[in-house]
């Protein structure tokens, strides 16, 4: 495990007054993102999201000539919304003015048609050395962009290594360009690449962390994103190497930008317009009675449950304009997973809400005759949905506290 020390935003300020002199170019390495495009929200303060890189990015670019460059991976999985992210992605990077995109095996689990609409809506900067890329691509050749020629590979056999880079590294030769190469796999691989190659100015690899300094290996600069889009990374060229690495933890203090928003916006209208939260998959379920219900018999819980945030969990993802995101309505309310459960406030209002059957299990059976027991609760019903991700803090003794009944 490497211990991720960066640059705190707040170094942000001072960005102007570190850069040296006029002549540099800077280097943004993005990409891994999974499908994630903004924090959830769910714990404050969260980190990361398109919204404030793009704000990071624009302050560079208004600092002086920054080239951005994403390393594959926009989505993981397949499916409607994802192909919808991926989309919306595409938008994004377009709009602060990507210059090359490493589309992989992650992105391509959408389908080729899909990688089609991304290579229209980035506005044609998708670079793959892989000959089958033809497929999804009718020009996937490596990207000149500022000092830089850049081209996008995949975990490479030896053959293909030998085959594909050496006359990629002549082509940025003869048009005077340093090669930088986004390599969808891991450090190991990186490192050896470099190895084999000294004159790749910088390699972009995959890695969960983003690293407080970049590792080099002779001239090579190796440069991580980290993933889920947590930080913006990047290195400044000074014409003839890489001198400095910055990597800035995107919190709060980052604004979001305004035209990445719209796009975003636009992104939760179309997951709402086309209705994906109807599409989830369910499975047949016992029937659920709704809290309201449990109330004649358990009043003094229910009293408890009325006050807590569990019974507002639904009203808090509405104001956050997240109600039919299927991204977060299954840990919202009663019973998404299920046939007979939450569909919508309109049809299925008593199942809105982390409800008593989210935590006891559907009780239809137990409301019409108690002597039909219920499964056990404990801490166990808590962790499906305060996972680290989404609870950071949880633990049971103190959140069970706040709501016992
Ligand atoms: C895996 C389950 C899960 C998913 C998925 C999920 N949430 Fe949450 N959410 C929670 C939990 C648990 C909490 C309470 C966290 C705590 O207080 O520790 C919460 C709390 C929140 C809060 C209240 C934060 C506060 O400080 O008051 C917001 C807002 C929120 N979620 C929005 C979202 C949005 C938007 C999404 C989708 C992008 C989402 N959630 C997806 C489980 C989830
Ligand atoms: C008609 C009255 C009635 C309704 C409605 C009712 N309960 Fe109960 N509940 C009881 C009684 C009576 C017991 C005690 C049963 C026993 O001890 O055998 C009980 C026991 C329980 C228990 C203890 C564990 C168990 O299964 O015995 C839980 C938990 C519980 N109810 C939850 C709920 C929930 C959740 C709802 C709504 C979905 C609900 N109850 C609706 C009457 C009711
Ligand atoms: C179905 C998903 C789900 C389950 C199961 C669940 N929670 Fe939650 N919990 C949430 C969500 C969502 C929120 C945030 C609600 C909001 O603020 O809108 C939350 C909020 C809370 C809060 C409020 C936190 C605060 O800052 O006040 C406590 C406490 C809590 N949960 C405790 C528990 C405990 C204890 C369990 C298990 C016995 C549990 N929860 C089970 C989804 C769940
Ligand atoms: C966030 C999860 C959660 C929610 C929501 C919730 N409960 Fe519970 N409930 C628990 C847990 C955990 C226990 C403790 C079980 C134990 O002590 O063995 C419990 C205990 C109970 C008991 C006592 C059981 C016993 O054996 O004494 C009753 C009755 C009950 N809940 C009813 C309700 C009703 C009615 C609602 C809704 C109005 C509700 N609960 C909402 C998690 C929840």
């Amino acid at each position: 495990m490497k211990l991720v020390v960066c640059i705190l935003s707040s170094a942000i300020l001072g960005w102007a007054a570190l850069r040296p002199d006029g002549g540099t170019v800077e280097l943004v390495v993005a990409g891994n993102l999974k499908g994630n495009l903004a924090p959830c929200g769910c714990s404050k303060p969260m980190i990361g999201g398109i919204k404030r890189w793009a704000t990071a990015v624009r302050k560079l670019q208004d600092q002086g000539d920054t080239v951005v460059v994403v390393n594959g991976g926009m989505t993981e999985g397949d499916g409607r919304q994802m192909a919808i992210k991926s989309e919306t992605l595409a938008e994004m990077f377009r709009s602060v003015g990507v210059a090359a995109i490493n589309i992989t095996g992650a992105d391509l689990q959408l389908g080729s048609e899909a990688i089609r609409i991304i290579e229209r809506l980035s506005g044609g900067v998708v670079t793959s050395l892989e000959p089958g890329a033809g497929q999804f691509s009718d020009d996937h050749s490596p990207r000149q962009a500022g000092p830089f020629l850049i081209c996008g590979v995949e975990d490479l056999k030896q053959e293909q290594l030998d085959e594909w880079i050496p006359p990629f590294i002549e082509e940025a030769k003869s048009k005077g360009k340093a090669p930088i190469l986004l390599l969808f796999a891991n450090e190991s691989v990186a490192k050896n690449i470099a190895n084999q190659f000294p004159s790749i100015a910088a390699i972009v690899y995959v890695s969960s962390n983003v690293m407080s300094t970049p590792i080099k290996v002779g001239q090579t600069w190796l440069l991580t994103p980290g993933e889920k889009g947590k930080f913006m990374v990047s290195a400044t060229w000074d014409g003839a190497k890489f001198t400095r690495y910055r990597c800035v933890e995107l919190g709060p203090e980052f604004a979001d930008d305004p035209k990445v928003s719209e796009i975003y916006n636009r992104y939760l209208e179309r997951v709402g317009a086309e209705k994906i939260l109807d599409m989830v998959p369910r499975t047949t379920n016992e029937e659920f009675a709704g809290s309201q219900s449990c109330a004649n018999c358990h009043d003094e819980a229910y009293q408890t449950w009325l006050k807590s945030k569990h019974a507002k969990a639904l009203d808090t993802l509405e104001a956050e304009k997240h109600d039919r995101d299927p991204d977060c309505v299954s840990c919202h309310v009663v019973g998404l997973e299920s046939s007979v459960g939450f569909m919508n406030r309109a049809e299925t209002p008593h199942l809105a809400g982390v409800g008593c059957e989210s935590c006891h299990g559907a009780g239809k059976a137990h409301s019409e005759d108690p002597k039909k027991k219920l499964g056990t609760a404990g801490p166990s019903s808590c962790v499906k949905c305060h996972v680290p991700d989404h609870s950071p803090k949880f633990d049971f003794p103190t959140y069970w506290e706040k709501i016992k009944h």
